[in-house]
């Protein structure tokens, strides 16, 4: 009776048509209910979730402005995405709640509130626009996993500055690239990382990066204890900032379509491009998804294990949980380091309740067995998800029994960079298919269509593709449009994924893996070809292929095919160099696994590597239509 009621409560909340209610379980029957609202009037659905979740200075014109390929969210609408994630809070009382609980390699930990991290928000928005940065300028951020690095993106947000967020595993050639491309003056740093024991050097990266580029006028330094070294004469200390400005800072006030940060993504070419997302339409999504998709609530300890230098960590990590007021936990340093019970010795030790992590993590742990797992409490547990990479059945079952215990969700989330949040999802509550992504999320329309557009039919692969715009997909890629237009061109009238998937016939997706030649090595997305000119760029190599194989616990790993120049021969300490050169051009995640050197590369007569080709003689697999093939 009382849970009918309850039901009954949450059904009338949900399908009454001037509020819609987040954060509440929903059955399969009310999802479809509300998802059908959300398609037939994406306007009315996301207005009013904007309205009823968000504060904002001034409301907009318009929910949505489409002018195909190009979309505004929530038109001449005003607002600053850190009011909704900070202010608002601290001023509805909650200064004191914790906003992050960070832990150290060596099991240091620190703890920021609300109120805490808005002051050192504010001090350090303060001192960037006395470095005269302002609305608009970009501010590149190289830092590890630490509390300083989310005051950093804040505080760019405060002011109005667009941050860039560099994936502190990225070399310094990799780096200085970025760095260049958003013509950042300012960049903000730490000293240094600990993995597996071991401190790594960042700031030196930096050094070398921006060597000789005069566009970067300072750089801010996060030491760290035991740093002794002096500060260069355009370095300044993080903390010493701090203290020399104030702890309020008015904040800017920002169009919802202002730029809000870049993020560097791996494409087909060899060059990185820059995702732009603004500030209205991400908020109102990531605020939502979190909300939604981990049933979030604000007495919730929720971990994303993911580094903010990857989308996941500025949606799930900064973002959407603050945006909701929650507690999120974060771990510096390796998984499995120093020894594999870490991650579960700290889900115990804080009753961590909403946990999001990557299938190669899982397949990592189910390598090592499950006696780590079984040392520690998991009881606190309440969802568990997954992103970045299909999750094999195996994985998901292991995940469930030896984490989930059998009682919690799996919430399997499909998105990328350039979608800002999540578009494919399983619901808390609603029914979970191993191996399968779920269902849409609300105002999403996703389809698996052929080659030239039409709808497969169902359980067939195709290429996956949404209908219409949603709030916060990528507005364009810094500097250049052309490349933000392929999205919407690809195949003309819908945003083209770069996926191949199958839909079932009760509209559940599967998420196959990548169309295009980006692979996703430990959940880490690489494009073939920014491998293949780091190899080339080595001064052996004439001509190079990179192929992605199927890998136990990485997914995918590198192999790289390469042909010498004359005068240079094979050898094993000339392959250990090469894979060295490309650690020093990229950063280690794109080293290759293994090299072969070969005298000739699968090529098309027009002269385009198949690498379609050498994957599959490379698995022993048919080679598929080869009418193109070179002689
Ligand atoms: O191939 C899909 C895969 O990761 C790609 C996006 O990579 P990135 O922009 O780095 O963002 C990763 C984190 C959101 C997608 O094109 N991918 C992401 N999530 C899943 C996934 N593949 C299968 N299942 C997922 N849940």
């Amino acid at each position: 009776m009382a849970e009918n009621q309850s039901l009954m409560q949450v059904t009338d909340k949900v399908l009454s048509p001037d509020r819609v209610i987040t954060g509440a379980r929903l059955s399969e029957g009310e999802y479809k209910l509300l998802y059908q609202q959300s398609i037939q009037d994406p306007e009315g659905f996301w207005g009013r979730i904007a309205s009823e979740e968000l504060v904002w200075e001034k409301k907009w014109d318009q929910v949505l402005e489409w002018n195909y390929p190009n979309y505004r969210w929530f038109t001449n609408a005003r607002m600053n995405i850190t009011v909704n994630c900070l202010d608002r809070h601290v001023q509805a009382g909650k200064r004191h709640n914790l906003a992050y609980i960070w832990v150290g390699e060596d099991g240091q930990e620190k703890k920021i509130s609300y109120g805490e991290l808005l002051d050192r928000v504010c001090r350090l928005g303060n001192a960037l626009r006395a470095m005269g940065i302002k609305k608009g300028d970009t501010v590149t951020i190289y830092m590890p996993l630490m509390l300083e690095q989310m005051v950093a993106m804040l505080a760019c947000a405060r002011i109005g500055a667009v941050h860039s967020v560099v994936y502190g595993g990225f070399s310094a050639p990799a780096l200085r690239l970025r760095i260049e491309a958003a013509q950042s003056r300012v960049v903000i740093t730490s000293s240094w990382t600990r993995r597996r024991g071991k401190k790594i050097n960042l700031k030196s990266v930096v050094d070398e990066a921006i060597d000789g580029l005069s566009v970067v006028e300072k750089v801010i330094v996060a030491q760290r204890e035991g740093d002794d070294y002096e500060l260069l004469p355009n370095e300044v200390d993080f903390q010493d900032v701090l203290r020399a400005y104030p702890k309020t800072c008015v904040p800017e006030s920002m169009d919802s379509e202002d730029p809000l940060f870049i993020l560097y993504t791996s494409g087909t070419t060899g060059k990185p491009k820059g995702v732009l997302h603004t500030c209205g339409g991400y908020n109102v999504f990531t605020h939502y998804t979190a909300k939604y998709v981990f049933d979030l609530h604000e007495d919730d300890l929720f971990w994303c294990t993911a580094d903010p230098g990857w989308v996941t960590g500025h949606s799930y990590i900064v973002y959407g949980p603050l945006s909701n007021g929650a507690t999120s936990l974060m771990s510096e340093g390796s998984p499995d380091y120093p020894d594999p019970s870490r991650w579960w010795k700290l889900v115990e030790r804080f009753g961590v309740n909403v946990f999001y992590t990557a299938p190669t993590a899982v397949r990592m742990f189910m390598k090592h067995g499950e006696k780590y797992c079984e040392q520690a409490d998991l009881s606190s547990l309440r969802i568990l998800g997954s992103v970045g990479e299909p999750i094999n059945p195996e994985a998901w079952q292991w995940y469930h029994k030896n984490i989930g215990k059998g009682r919690c969700t799996i919430v399997d989330t499909w998105w990328q960079t350039e979608t800002g949040g999540h578009m494919i999802t399983t619901l808390p509550s609603v029914m979970q298919k191993p191996g399968k992504a779920g269902l849409p999320m609300f105002g999403i329309e996703p389809m698996v269509v052929d080659k030239s557009g039409n709808p497969v039919p169902a359980n067939t692969v195709g290429h996956l593709v949404i209908k219409k715009p949603w709030p916060s997909a990528l507005r364009t890629c810094w500097g250049e449009s052309e490349r933000f237009e392929q999205y919407w061109n690809s195949m003309p009238g819908f945003y083209y994924a770069g996926d191949l998937a199958t839909c079932d016939e009760d509209g559940y997706f599967m998420i196959l893996g990548r169309a295009d030649d980006v692979l996703s090595v430990s959940g880490h997305r690489i494009g073939t070809a920014e491998v293949e000119s780091a190899l080339v760029s080595h001064p052996s190599v004439a001509e190079a292929a990179v192929i992605g194989k199927p890998h136990d616990v990485k997914g995918e790993s590198i192999k790289g095919f390469v042909i010498l120049k004359t005068g240079h021969n094979p050898s094993d300490s000339l392959k250990d160099n090469i894979r060295t050169h490309i650690r020093r051009e990229l950063g280690a995640l794109a080293m290759p696994d293994e090299l072969e050197f070969v005298d000739g590369l699968p090529k098309t007569r027009s002269g385009k590597i198949m690498r379609r080709v050498l994957k599959a003689k490379e698995l022993g697999m048919p080679l598929g239509d080869t009418s193109t093939l070179e002689e």
